[in-house]
């Protein structure tokens, strides 16, 4: 009777962490969680866009660099040579950043997404846009050695690094990816941002309310990832994680990637973050690196 007590009391112990993701969920588990959240996210997506993006990428012209936001990336953008290059994007969602990249003049481009639905649609629209892009389901974490140095420019956009518990796992496939003298760019949402995303409301909390800056999760997100048409559904549980700058710098620097800059904007870009009191603090950076070896 003891022991049937202590199993059921464990039991609901270990249910209970599992729910919390308190090291007892694997991380096979949680990334196919994240899949499965992905894949029913995307058809969101895809309601909510209709046929812009498939008949957008049939003129040469498109781009989907075209928020506020993106002026800053566009200059950066500029400063490189793309042609004859082969480019990158780890995660890609439906390939729309990857695509509009490509028009900098890159020759070919490899794209690596987890989710089944998002890649499926980045094929097709490489299709419409009558680019050489190829795009590849996987997890980021098991990228074959096939691609081993095979880039010469990867990047990294918003809503991509939260997804991994362990950055220097993350950063060790960017290092193993990139040729050497490549180059990466990461333009991401700022760690402050992301502590608004904790569910941090500042018409009803203060400060004091905040969890700490150190504090990584996982953070279960129940209330669906429909970014682009807003839509509240009941959504597969997902799990992302909170990293400090210092995390994000260490990780790069330990792959052999010497970071030639690093700049901070206010400028929002997927957290829907209107009031007042955000513009106080840094929404979104870029960072930019090298990967030590001859100059690309
Ligand atoms: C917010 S998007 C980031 C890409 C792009 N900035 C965008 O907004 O579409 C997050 C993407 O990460 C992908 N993802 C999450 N975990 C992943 C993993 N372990 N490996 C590969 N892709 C992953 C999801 O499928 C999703 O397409």
């Amino acid at each position: 009777m003891f022991v049937l007590i202590l199993l059921i009391i464990t039991r609901k112990y270990c249910l209970f962490k599992k729910r919390l993701g308190g090291g007892v969920m694997n991380e096979k588990d949680m990334f196919e969680s994240n899949r499965a959240a992905w894949n029913q996210a995307t058809e969101y997506h895809q309601k909510a866009r209709g046929n812009s993006l498939k008949a957008g990428f049939e003129n040469p012209d498109f781009t989907t660099f075209d928020r506020d936001c993106d002026d800053v990336l566009i200059s950066k953008l500029n400063q490189i040579d793309f042609n004859g290059r082969t480019i990158s994007q780890m995660p890609c969602n439906n390939g729309r950043e990857l695509l509009s990249l490509m028009k900098f003049g890159a020759k070919e481009a490899i794209g690596f997404d987890i989710s089944d639905a998002a890649v499926a649609e980045a094929r097709q629209l490489a299709e419409r846009a009558k680019l050489n892009a190829k795009f590849v389901r996987t997890n980021i974490l098991e990228i074959g050695e096939e691609y081993n140095g095979r880039f010469d420019f990867i990047y990294i956009s918003e809503g991509s690094l939260q997804w991994f518990s362990n950055l220097n796992a993350y950063f060790s496939v960017v290092g193993r990816l990139l040729k050497q003298g490549g180059s990466v760019l990461i333009f991401e949402i700022h760690p402050f941002a992301y502590f608004f995303e904790t569910g941090f409301d500042p018409e009803k909390q203060s400060l004091n309310d905040f969890p700490s800056y150190f504090k990584k999760g996982p953070f279960g997100y129940k209330d669906g990832l429909d970014y682009v048409g807003g839509v509240s559904y009941e959504a597969k549980e997902c799990y992302w994680f909170m990293h400090t700058m210092s995390d994000i710098f260490t990780a790069v620097l330990k792959c052999d990637i010497e970071i030639t800059a690093f700049d901070e904007y206010n400028l929002e870009m997927a957290n829907h973050l209107e009031a007042e009191m955000y513009s106080k603090f840094p929404l979104s950076y870029i960072l930019t690196g090298q990967k030590k070896g001859k100059v690309f």
